[in-house]
């Protein structure tokens, strides 16, 4: 499958997807959203895909924000629609099955920041600098960010970045929580990709349901985020992988997982 606005580069089971309209600073229009929904549907249903890195083209921008061409010329409706369409692909990707890092090579503002949210992991180029500065344009976020952000950082926090619109660079991202890690810009890459082969170094069937429990139990009781995280244990005792990891361990050596 070709791509008009995403370069997708698949080596050694990890999907390398580069936002890649950088004379605009990879700024969200209707056609890279489009392509990104395409892109996690793929992530999501191809075996051979087990991760993900998610960054920009261009040294200045992970992603400047949606595209404010399009968003000049919408009514209500269709203003709900792309946020709505926006939504589903940012979830689509959250609830992929597999790891995603976002490798934040500079700008991550209003759609860009949202996007780096939906990833499961933020590493930052020291450069980088995020924000949701949606209400300096009079709209409010639309790709998750009033929800996203709240959930990562707490809502006083997430409240002062919402309403003041302003930007913050990637030392104060790490200190709210924002990011994972910051890292020098020339190392993103390689440490974002050198993190996400650790994880995919683990049993994947754990990863995987690891994820799920965390993604469904942050919107549930405590005893029903239990309950869901016993139900998991007691799947994974039920699996190769884990018959494998323990008797790698008791063996001293390493475990091979197979994802069964
Ligand atoms: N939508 C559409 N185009 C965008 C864009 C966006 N969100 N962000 C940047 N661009 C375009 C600019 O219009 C410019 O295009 P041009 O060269 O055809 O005029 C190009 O990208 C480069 O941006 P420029 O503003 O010249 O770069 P800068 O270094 O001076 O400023 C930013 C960088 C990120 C501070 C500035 O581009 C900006 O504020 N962008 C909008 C951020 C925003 O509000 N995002 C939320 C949208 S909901």
């Amino acid at each position: 499958m070709s791509y008009h606005t995403l370069l997708f580069d698949v080596r050694d089971g990890v999907a390398f997807i580069t936002i890649n309209r950088p004379d605009k600073l990879n700024a969200l229009n209707d056609e890279v959203m489009r392509e990104l929904g395409l892109a996690a549907e793929r992530v999501a249903t191809e075996a051979e895909i087990r991760g993900v890195i998610l960054t920009g083209a261009g040294p200045k921008a992970f992603v400047a924000g949606a595209d404010i061409g399009d968003l000049a010329k919408q009514g209500p409706f269709d203003g709900k629609a792309r946020a709505q369409r926006g939504q589903a692909v940012l979830r689509r990707l959250e609830t992929c099955g597999k790891p995603v890092i976002a490798a934040v090579n500079g700008f991550a503002l209003g759609g860009g920041c949202e996007l780096a949210m939906a990833c499961h992991i933020r590493l930052a180029s020291e450069n980088a600098k995020f924000g949701q500065p949606e209400v300096k344009l009079g709209i409010a976020p639309g790709y998750g960010g009033t929800q996203r952000l709240p959930r990562l950082v707490g809502k006083g926090v997430a409240l002062q970045l919402i309403l003041t619109g302003e930007m913050i660079d990637a030392p104060e991202a790490y200190r709210i929580g924002l990011v994972n890690r910051v890292v020098p810009g020339d190392a993103l890459l390689a440490e974002s990709e050198k993190m996400l082969r650790g994880i995919l170094a683990m049993g994947p069937l754990a990863v995987r349901l690891a994820m799920e429990a965390v993604d469904q139990g942050v919107e549930m009781s405590l005893d029903e985020g239990l309950l869901l995280e016993a139900n998991h244990f007691g799947l994974l005792a039920a699996t190769q992988d884990m018959k494998e990891g323990l008797t790698a361990f008791l063996e001293k050596r390493s475990a091979k997982f197979q994802g069964r």
